[in-house]
């Protein structure tokens, strides 16, 4: 056992405020923190999010949660490991734990946190609505109106997984199951591929997607239900936000997802029903065709959903409607 959880993600951004901004009108608990900010979902004691000045929109680092045998194991494998470097703590993020930077350049800690499966088991959730849905033979709603709360803010529970691209699938794939120990889900061709940590956990926690160069893809978030996804989603594009894709189900991980575009090119995605592996044994990673491993129904995904956005140095500020 390596690593256990996927704790935060951190992003270089040319300007934090329309960026915390953001993810707070997304849901998400923001404070200032010296020249960046930090921000958490409502209810959990862990940071989720972390921003840092930079001039070019960068993923600055991915953070994960191991037990203090799985970091002495990590830390083992990353002195070892070709091309895998120990570095001193940055004083911009200054988390405890051990940093490296691996072949591409990106940077990584790890630290020694409570062991916990990745669906939120380590922090309560916060109390939903009811979700009661009428279906065939299943009438759970009788003489009732079925609407709920148009207008309540959507509040996300936890940080599900991250998606970043990578110039060496194959590389990086290698890197994350020897060092961090993750283990593959699925992956489709040699254009991505999905991890998580062994021992019970959601489809994935990271996904690597072949592209030129590194950056930052995705981060997803997890709400109570498919009517949260579309209440979130709808409530940023009338908020001044564009559209990223969806509302749809994926195929592979197979969750509901609706990804709504930050201001620095990156994606936000509200997720729910995400597939949970529990037994690792009885779990067999495949390849998928593409065609059949992207999403099983939604809207056309626009052109640039896949593009890498890495590097942007302006923010694209949201035009309320
Ligand atoms: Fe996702």
């Amino acid at each position: 056992m390596t690593v256990r959880h996927f704790h935060h993600f951190a992003l270089g951004v040319p300007d934090i405020e329309a960026q915390k901004t953001f993810y707070e009108d997304f849901g998400l608990v923001g404070r200032v923190d010296g020249n960046g900010a930090v921000l958490r979902c409502v209810g959990r004691d862990q940071d989720q999010v972390v921003l840092t000045e930079s001039k070019e929109r960068t993923l600055h680092h991915l953070s994960f949660g191991a037990t203090s045998e799985g970091l002495a194991q990590v830390k083992q494998r990353a002195e070892a490991y070709p091309g895998v470097r120990l570095v001193d703590i940055p004083k911009a993020t200054p988390y405890d734990g051990i940093w490296f930077t691996d072949a591409d350049g990106m940077l990584y800690n790890v630290h020694v946190g409570a062991a916990a499966p990745s669906n939120g088991g380590l922090m309560p959730q916060q109390p939903g609505l009811p979700f009661r849905t009428n279906g065939p033979g299943h009438y759970t709603r009788q003489n009732q109106k079925g609407s709920i709360e148009a207008d309540a803010q959507v509040v996300p529970h936890r940080l599900g997984h991250l998606i970043h691209f990578t110039p060496d699938l194959e590389a990086k794939l290698a890197f994350y199951r020897n060092v961090l120990g993750l283990v593959m889900s699925d992956r489709s061709e040699h254009l991505i591929a999905f991890l998580r940590p062994p021992g019970g956990s959601d489809h994935h926690v990271i996904a690597i997607i072949q592209d030129e160069k590194v950056g930052f893809h995705h981060a997803s978030f997890e709400v109570d239900d498919i009517d949260r996804i579309g209440l979130g989603g709808q409530a940023m594009i009338r908020k001044g936000y564009r559209n990223g894709w969806g509302v749809g189900r994926h195929a592979l991980g197979s969750n509901f997802f609706w990804y709504i575009r930050d201001p620095h090119g990156g994606l936000a995605e509200y997720f729910c029903d995400i597939d949970y592996i529990a037994d690792d044994a009885a779990w067999e990673a495949k390849n998928w065709p593409l065609d059949v491993s992207f999403y099983v129904w939604g809207p056309e995904p626009p052109p640039e959903f896949a593009q890498n956005f890495e590097g942007v140095t302006k923010a694209v500020k949201p035009v309320p409607r």
